[in-house]
């Protein structure tokens, strides 16, 4: 197809988008010519729900009028406030209420996963991480590692891709669980990778982990919000995920994490690094001395949440609720799909897409390779108000997303592509 015919299509794609109305719940950002940008970086910082200030003014509204008493004589009392995002956050990934709670950050929360989830033994210490790992989790994992008396280097099992491949196989995980079962303690692996975009196959992974008394844990960071999870059914174990990339929380908002009910519900309480907010809430207060969990995931809560982001997370995950994460994928596929064919048709040869064809392999975010001035490409994507990441070594992330972006915004980053080429007479 010519990029003519591309443009025609975005226009009609948008023109019969059931999703179109949800842009203008958002602020978009202006780009430098006063319009608006075509922001396709909600996989690093998701854009701000119109709701969300009115949402934070209203905490800020009985902060002021009721000062301490606000946590429990609050319209929506601060003391439970955590427990409005519940159901929401059950239909964004998959689980049951008392498997899900909104906490900390997401390298806090995985510390703490791993505090309880990761159990090596002697022989059993490994844990299987991708090759393209994002370095806080690999920070992490190597210093509980340590922690735990074991050499890091030793420790760690990297799966990397097949020589010429830029993801990973299915079949080649599961073939490496099977191989290294004996030593493996725990499976940590991203849902959908930060650099490739490839989105595992959560469900294969942890069936394959569990066949051999593994753990399986997932880092959801570039998941939740993006693509249709459901950790319930799947077994999961443990999982993780921040809140500011699709999940449009703000900045540094409240993170989430997953505990399957057959450990958080276990009569015999799974070891874990405690806090107040984890306490029995009927005898949190009475102050004791010995800590007594909440069932499920709650329990692994340490401190009084931050409450403002809290308000701004529920406004957004109301959104969620209210256009259901099926229709969000639909268009997801739909709009990632557009930006795919326009990228391997109109630039055969010039551009990689690293992320995987299969739209059952991939959120809405694309990684490419230009092999043309790469740098000099993404800068032309800012000058001209398409917003998009670069990722040292030579990676451009361009993440549409179903709430807020058109179909004209991906013709807008294929038209710069276009005139780029072009001008670097590799056109
Ligand atoms: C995959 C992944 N893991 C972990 C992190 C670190 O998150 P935080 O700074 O919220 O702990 C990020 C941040 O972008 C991420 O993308």
């Amino acid at each position: 197809m010519t990029l003519d015919r591309f443009r025609d299509l975005a226009a009609e794609l948008d023109r019969s988008d059931p999703l179109a109305g949800y842009r203008e719940r958002f602020h978009v950002p202006r780009a430098a010519d006063g319009g608006e940008a075509a922001y396709l970086c909600g996989n690093s910082l998701g854009l701000a729900p119109r709701t969300a200030r009115e949402a934070v003014d209203r905490e800020l509204r009985a902060w002021q009028e009721l000062g301490v008493e606000g946590h429990f004589k609050n319209e929506r009392p601060w003391v439970s406030f955590h427990e409005l995002l519940t159901d929401h956050l059950c239909r964004v990934v998959g689980a049951r209420p008392n498997e899900v709670v909104a906490m900390n950050t997401l390298t806090v929360n995985l510390h703490l996963m791993l505090a309880s989830f990761y159990r090596p033994e002697p022989r059993r210490f490994r844990v299987l991480v991708g090759h393209a790992a994002f370095p806080s989790d690999r920070y992490a994992l190597r210093s509980q590692i340590a922690l735990r008396g074991h050499s890091p280097d030793d420790a760690l099992l990297v799966a990397a891709p097949r020589p010429g491949e830029a993801t990973l196989r299915t079949d080649d995980l599961v073939g490496l669980i099977e191989r290294h079962r004996d030593e493996l303690a725990l499976v940590l692996m991203d849902g959908v990778n930060y650099y490739t975009g490839e989105f595992v196959d959560i469900p294969a992974v942890t069936a394959a982990a569990h066949r051999h008394g593994v753990v399986a844990g997932f880092d959801l960071a570039h998941a939740a919000g993006n693509v249709p999870l459901a950790l319930h059914d799947w077994g999961v174990d443990c999982a993780v995920w921040c809140s500011y990339k699709y999940l449009n929380g703000g900045p540094g908002c409240v993170a989430g994490c997953f505990v399957h009910e057959r450990h958080g519900l276990r009569a015999d309480p799974v070891p874990r690094l405690a806090g107040w907010w984890g306490h029995d809430k009927a005898t949190r207060f009475a102050m004791g001395p010995d800590f007594v969990p909440i069932p499920g995931a709650e329990g692994w809560q340490l401190s009084n949440p931050p409450l403002f982001s809290l308000a701004a997370l529920l406004a957004s995950l109301e959104l969620f609720s209210e256009a259901g994460m099926d229709r969000l994928r639909a268009k997801s596929e739909a709009l990632t799909g557009f930006l795919d064919r326009g990228l391997r048709e109109l630039f055969p040869g010039s551009v990689d897409v690293l992320t995987p064809a299969d739209p059952a392999r991939r959120g809405c975010q694309l990684s490419v390779r230009v092999r043309w001035e790469a740098r000099k490409t993404h800068a032309a994507l800012l000058a001209r108000g398409v917003v998009c990441d670069w990722r040292e070594p030579d990676v451009i992330r361009l993440a549409p997303v179903p709430f807020y972006n058109r179909f004209a915004d991906v013709m807008r980053c294929l038209d710069v592509f276009d005139q780029h080429h072009r001008g670097s007479g590799d056109g």
